[in-house]
Order: structure tokens, then sequence, then C-alpha cells
């Protein structure tokens, strides 16, 4: 149920970083269609305020133009990520480690998450409800591991998950009325999942996927700072 992101005050601001893909450019529509932010910001490489995360000062660039507008920033979505591409695929066993498949998993799922968190830290409020959801992958549940594989997917996921935690604590300590969680959008229909949306998954398309995520964010208070939940609202366990 789609029902409020509306208590925000009319002057806010929300940011989606990876608007351009799957998950992140169908999440930008809604909010742009469905809830009454004054500005709605889409990040990613090609957006005139853009972000890559193998370049930091991008990053930083990007932070600074929002800490010198002095927007009221109440909601920020990280939709970017990295599975596979034209070069590798998740291995299926530990012997099929690659370095470089490696460095890139982790560098698009936990070193640029990091770094954005990292820069945007002073343009967070310190005071009134700010919500930062992180897309994060239920694989990266290190407890949830039942069969191995798709070792770099999981692991940089599980530092993201990490990342998304240590982030909770320090943005509680600055304002008591933030929350910064992981949510796993199950297998939607975008390029990233598409080699792997086996029948017998449900696989939603990312219409229905950014109603399902923006209706968890929706739903967000205090209590869950700092947790892990998937687009059914159902906590993850780490
Ligand atoms: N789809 C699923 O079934 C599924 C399942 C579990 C978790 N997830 C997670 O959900 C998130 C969104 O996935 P999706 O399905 O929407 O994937 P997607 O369509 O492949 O989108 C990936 C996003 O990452 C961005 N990106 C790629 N390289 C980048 C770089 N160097 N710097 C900054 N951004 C970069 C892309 O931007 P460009 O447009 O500029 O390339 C794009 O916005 C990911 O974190 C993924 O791990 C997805």
């Amino acid at each position: 149920m789609l029902n409020n992101l509306n208590f925000l005050p009319e002057n806010s601001s929300a940011i989606v970083m990876g608007a351009n893909g799957g998950i992140g450019k169908a999440i930008l529509k809604t909010i742009k269609s469905k809830y009454k932010f004054k500005n709605v910001f889409g990040l990613s490489r090609k957006s005139e305020i853009y972000i890559n995360y193998y370049s930091e000062e991008s990053i930083k660039k990007a932070a600074e133009y929002f800490l010198s507008e002095s927007l009221n920033i109440r909601l920020i979505i990280n939709c970017a990520g990295y599975l596979y591409d034209k070069e590798f695929l998740p291995e299926k066993s530990i012997k099929d480690i690659d370095i470089n498949y490696m460095q890139k998993s982790f560098y698009m799922n936990s070193i640029g998450p990091a770094l954005f968190m990292k820069y945007f830290f002073p343009v967070l409020p310190r005071d009134n409800k700010f919500i930062f959801a992180n897309l994060s992958a239920k694989v990266g549940s290190i407890s949830d591991n039942k069969l191995g594989g798709w070792l770099s997917y999981r692991s940089s996921k599980a530092a993201l998950n990490q990342l998304v935690k240590c982030m909770s604590i320090e943005l509680y300590r600055r304002n008591k009325n933030s929350i910064c969680v992981a949510i796993h959008p199950g297998t939607v229909d975008t390029n990233l999942s598409k080699p792997f949306n086996k029948k017998g998954l449900n696989v939603r398309t990312p219409d229905v996927a950014a109603n399902e995520i923006l209706s968890v964010i929706s739903s967000l208070n205090t209590t869950h700072n700092g947790k892990f939940l998937d687009y059914k609202f159902k906590e993850i366990t780490f």
C-alpha cells in the first residue's frame, strides 16, 4: 500500500542515486508522480549532477552541490549496483574467483556506496525525519547463505550491509530521527537479473518493485534504523 511519504513537509527534497538503472528509473518516476517532494533529483553517470563510483571527485562534487544549495533533503535511495557484465559472470565456486571481477563488485556494491555516505553525511539533516535506503540483496545475508557461490556479489553486498549498520549508528548520534536501512528488492526484471530470473522465482516488473520498495520506505520508523528489510517489509537477518 502506498501510504505515507507525504508526512514530509512540502519543501522536502529526495535523491535517487542510480536513477538510470531498471529499479532506479522506476523509483524516480514513481516518487515524482505519487509524492509531494518539492525537488526530486535523479543521479547517475549521465545526469547533470553526475556520480560515477569510480570517480571519488564526482561524488565529492555532487555532495558539495547539495550542501551549497541547502536543500531540505529528507529521502535518499541508492539504487546503483553491479552483478555481471560482458566480461564477468558471478562465480559458481571458490575456484572461479577472479581478482578483477571481485574488485569491480566491491567497488560498485561497497566502496562506491561508502564514499557516497562519506561525502553526503554533512548534507543530511541534523533534525527531523530523514530516510536513507540502500538497495542490497538477500544473498548478502551471511546467515541466509545455504548454497555458496556468487562469492563477490554476496560478500560485497554483505559489506554494504555492514556499512549501512555503521552509517545508521553515526546518523543516530547526529539526528535521532534518522533511519538508514538496507532493502532487498526481490527479483526484478531488469538487465541485472536477466540471465538469472529463472522460472519459479517471483519476478516483478520495475514499476511493481518501485511501488513495493516505496511502500516499505513509507512505513519505516526510527525502530527500523540499521535494519535489513525485504520488499514485503520482512526483516532479514544479516
Ligand atoms: N534486479 C534484481 O533482481 C535485484 C535483486 C536483488 C538486488 N538488486 C539490487 O538492486 C539495485 C538496482 O538493481 P537493478 O536491477 O536496477 O540494476 P541495473 O538495471 O543494472 O542498474 C544498475 C545501476 O547501477 C548504476 N551504475 C553502474 N555502474 C556505475 C558506476 N560506475 N557508478 C555509478 N553507478 C553505476 C547504473 O547506472 P548507469 O545507468 O549509468 O549504467 C544503474 O543505475 C542493485 O544494487 C542490485 O544489486 C537487484
